[in-house]
């Protein structure tokens, strides 16, 4: 009697399918692919109910994909893969793990406008600060280490405009006042002039400018070149969590597992130097309501920041806040890149 097909002999000749893939890589991922898949299949015990669920599921994520709104990507951020490629792919250098950044304990942290002249761009050397604080300044990270990556998230918009030092990138009101400031250094130490640091951000309605049909669309978002001493400054509003895009299949597992959407309070940067390696990162509101529990587990210690919070009399006040008498807020944040060629 010719004997039963069993669950393995199916795992088996999906194997053996690939045994003969032209192309190396391909193979070796299609066969890992079919081996975890199939245990995690066993493992559970998958029923056909189940598997007609899953696939539900998976169309809806096609249905509702589109432009504008990318559910598979989400489902990556959701289930920790995003921040797992981006683990891989962008390990600290050999001596350049990042670790838990120092910041707001230094003598920056706070008053931290640029000299309070209403002179703007200085260009000379003594860095937002004036505080003469040498190569690691005011603590905002810790220095030959190199600033670690985060997600992109869904709301990069390529092209924002290139701003000036001091510049604000609030266009209609969206918050209270934020001074961002610090130095861009490479693992050496030596300061990067001419960096770029491209941000975007929400505002306090929870929404990036591309969510939000009435904002302008340059709004909460730009480009700043770090100066000679390669220190950078921009005006900005103080981000809200805010929740990710839950009215899909991947806010429906989020309910059904009680998990919650949101973000910490975050902004967005990539930062981007000749010779180096760019970053994109985030720099975390450290106080900020789900800092412990992100949806997208984007969070590293080494990227949480302090907000000092400044009265409109304060006489560090940035040159941009001139007509300001209410509460401003100050973060200090630097980062320091990789030479293009360091190796992993
Ligand atoms: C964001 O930070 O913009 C983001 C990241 C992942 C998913 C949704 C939003
Ligand atoms: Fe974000």
């Amino acid at each position: 009697m010719t004997e039963q097909t069993t669950p393995d002999d199916i795992t088996a000749a999906v194997l053996a399918s690939f045994a003969r893939c032209p192309d190396e890589r391909l193979g070796t991922v299609m066969r890992a692919l079919t081996a975890h898949l199939h245990a995690f299949v066993k493992e559970v015990g998958l029923t056909e109910d189940e598997w007609r669920a899953a696939v539900r599921v998976l169309t809806d994520t096609g249905h509702i994909t589109s432009g504008t709104r990318q559910e598979w990507i989400l489902w990556s951020d959701a289930l920790g893969v995003s921040m797992l490629v981006d683990a891989l792919a962008n390990r600290a250098p050999a001596g350049g793990a990042a670790g838990p950044a120092a910041d707001g304990t230094g003598p920056a942290a706070d008053g931290a406008g640029p000299g309070g002249s209403g002179a703007g761009p200085r260009g000379n050397g003594a860095g937002p600060r004036g505080n003469g604080a040498g190569p690691r300044g005011n603590g905002a990270g810790p220095a030959g280490r190199v600033t670690e990556s985060t997600v992109q998230g869904p709301f990069y918009v390529p092209g924002s405009p290139l701003r000036s030092y001091g510049d604000r990138i609030d266009e209609t009101p969206a918050g209270e006042p934020l001074w961002v400031h610090g130095t861009v250094r490479s693992l050496d130490g030596r300061p990067l002039a001419g960096a770029e640091l491209d941000v975007w951000q929400n505002g306090d309605n929870e929404l990036y400018a591309v969510q939000d049909p009435q904002a302008p669309e340059e709004h909460l978002r730009g480009r700043f070149l770090t100066r000679d001493d390669g220190s950078y400054g921009f005006l900005t509003v103080r981000p809200t969590p805010y929740p990710i895009p839950h009215d899909g299949p991947v806010g429906r597992m989020l309910a059904a597992t009680g998990r919650h959407p949101w973000r910490p309070a975050h902004i967005h940067v990539i930062v981007r130097a000749p010779g180096h390696r760019p970053v994109t990162t985030h720099i975390f509101d450290r106080e900020s309501e789900h800092i412990d529990s992100d949806a997208v587990f984007a969070v590293k210690p080494s990227l949480l920041r302090e907000l000092t919070a400044h009265s409109g009399g304060d006489p560090g006040r940035p040159a941009g806040l001139a007509g300001h008498s209410g509460t401003w807020w100050s973060l200090a944040s630097d980062f320091v890149l990789a030479p293009a060629g360091a190796p992993v």
